[in-house]
Formats: C-alpha cells, sequence, structure tokens
C-alpha cells in the first residue's frame, strides 16, 4: 500500500527542520512540493532548499506540482473553500496514483505544523474517502510560526495560568479584548489590529519570520499600529508577498491571583 508522511517543515529557516522531519524525508520515493504561482516561488525555494540539504537518498525524486487557487467572486467563505479542497483533493488523488508507485512512500511538505489552520490532514481524510486511491500515513511535527513569533520577540505565549486564543483576523474583534487576554492573530488579510483601540492592549507583530527577511515590531497597539501597516505595505510592495502573524495581549502575569 501507498505510504503518505505529512511532514512539518518550519516556517522559513530550513533549521526548524527536525532531526524526525529529516529522516521521515529521506524515508519517501517522491518529495511533493507545491508552487503556489509566481509571487510566492520563495515558499517553494524553501522547500528545495531543504531537500537540498537534508535529503541524502539519491534514488529519491521530487514532484512539483501546482497547488489549485481559491476562487473567492461569488461564494461565500465556506463554499469557497470546501470548492478548493475538493479540487485539491483531485490533485492529490492524480498525483498519488501517478507519481507513486503501489507500495511507495510520499512525503508532503507542509509549512510550519499539518495541525495549524493547515488543511493537508482533513484534504488527506477527503483522498481517502474518494476510494480512488489508499494510502497509509505518518505525521511528523513541525515548528510552528506561533513558536518563531515567541521565540523572535523572546516572550511566552501565555500570561501565567491564563488560556490562548488562536484566531483570524476576520474573527479577533469577536473577543479581543473584551473576552480573551492573549490573542495569537494568523491569515489577517485586513490588519484587523488596527481597530483595536484600548490603549492597554499590546502587539508582538512579526514578518517572514525564519527567513532572513524577519521583521518584528512591538509595542502598544494604538502606537505602533501605524507603523506597521506601513512597514508592512512596504515590505509587501518589495516582495510581492507578505506572511504575517501577530500576539495581542491585555493584562499581566499574576494580575488575578
Ligand atoms: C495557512 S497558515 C499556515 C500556518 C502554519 N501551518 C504554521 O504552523 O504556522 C498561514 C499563516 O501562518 C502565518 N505564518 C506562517 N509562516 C509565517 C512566517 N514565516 N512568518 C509570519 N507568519 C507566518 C501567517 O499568519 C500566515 O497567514
Amino acid at each position: 500500500m501507498r505510504h503518505i508522511l505529512v511532514v512539518g517543515i518550519g516556517t522559513g529557516n530550513p533549521e526548524h527542520m527536525t532531526v524526525q522531519a529529516i529522516n521521515a524525508l529521506n524515508r519517501a520515493d517522491v518529495l511533493f512540493i507545491p508552487t503556489k504561482g509566481a509571487k510566492k516561488a520563495d515558499l517553494a525555494e524553501v522547500r528545495r532548499e531543504i531537500i537540498a540539504r537534508y535529503v541524502t537518498r539519491p534514488e529519491s525524486r521530487t514532484v512539483a506540482f501546482a497547488l489549485p487557487v481559491r476562487k473567492v467572486e461569488g461564494r461565500s467563505y465556506v463554499e469557497g473553500v470546501d470548492e478548493w479542497h475538493a479540487a485539491i483533493t483531485g490533485t492529490y488523488v492524480r498525483l498519488f496514483l501517478e507519481d507513486l508507485p503501489e507500495d511507495g512512500t510520499g512525503a508532503l511538505l507542509v509549512w510550519g505544523d499539518p495541525m495549524l489552520y493547515d488543511s493537508t490532514l482533513r484534504i488527506l481524510e477527503r483522498v481517502k474517502a474518494t476510494g480512488k486511491v489508499d494510502f497509509g500515513m505518518t505525521v511528523i511535527p513541525g515548528i510552528t510560526s506561533i513558536q518563531a513569533l515567541c521565540a523572535a520577540h523572546q516572550i511566552p505565549l501565555n500570561l501565567v495560568g491564563k488560556p490562548v486564543e488562536i484566531t483570524t483576523g476576520r474573527r479577533l474583534a469577536e473577543t479581543f479584548p473584551h473576552r480573551s487576554e492573549t490573542a495569537v492573530v494568523m491569515l489577517d488579510g485586513e490588519q484587523a489590529f488596527q481597530r483595536v483601540d484600548d490603549p492597554e492592549a499590546q502587539i508582538y507583530w512579526g514578518a517572514y519570520l525564519g527567513t532572513p527577511e524577519e521583521v518584528v515590531i512591538r509595542g502598544a497597539v494604538t502606537e505602533v499600529s501605524d507603523q506597521i501597516l506601513a512597514t508592512r505595505a512596504a515590505l509587501r510592495e518589495k516582495n510581492g508577498w507578505i506572511m504575517d502573524i501577530y500576539l495581542m495581549q491585555k493584562g499581566r502575569d499574576f494580575d488575578d491571583m
């Protein structure tokens, strides 16, 4: 039976790779690399660099594939995502049948960790559900952008004994700062932090974490918001794409004891 290794590769620094991830890549016959269009070619490049640096097995081969693009026009968010996942499911079915021998092992190199705002695992369940191709699976954890952000700022994720919320820009206003004291915001296309007007709220922002382009800004959100917006816009213009994440926090260690 075919076997798929779902390998977390970290968030941009090839040295995020764990020994377990390196060993997994060296068990694979085929290494699948998604391409995301020209602008995000750098992301495919990180995967290539990881393979060049760590894969020592001469008989393995790399297969690049075009990841379908999510369509947004005329669809709700949920419809768009579901349709997109269906398209990726079709791509995986084809790749596994055409590029992986029946007893072969393939590796999917997943950005960060596969459990965090990544749909590879749920899409692989859809692939199985089609009944068109059967396979076993192993998941190897990776360093997430949340870990990279906290390391870059040299901060713990949580306040002592308090919970943490992980959310998106679209939904930040539902909970922060009135319901949650620490919110990590990912996938924020609208820079939702600019609408937080609580002077006590702190932001720890980071872009291109783990890469040579890494940049971080921190401070009271009402004071640094404009600086982050300007920095973000300039970097996006320069590089053609941006990936950023931030942690919003209100409150202090031990302030409830
Ligand atoms: C589709 S999610 C993937 C998350 C990934 N699985 C992880 O473990 O971090 C993409 C989001 O992760 C965050 N992200 C991933 N890599 C990043 C990096 N190197 N620097 C800043 N943010 C990053 C951004 O918020 C981006 O919009």
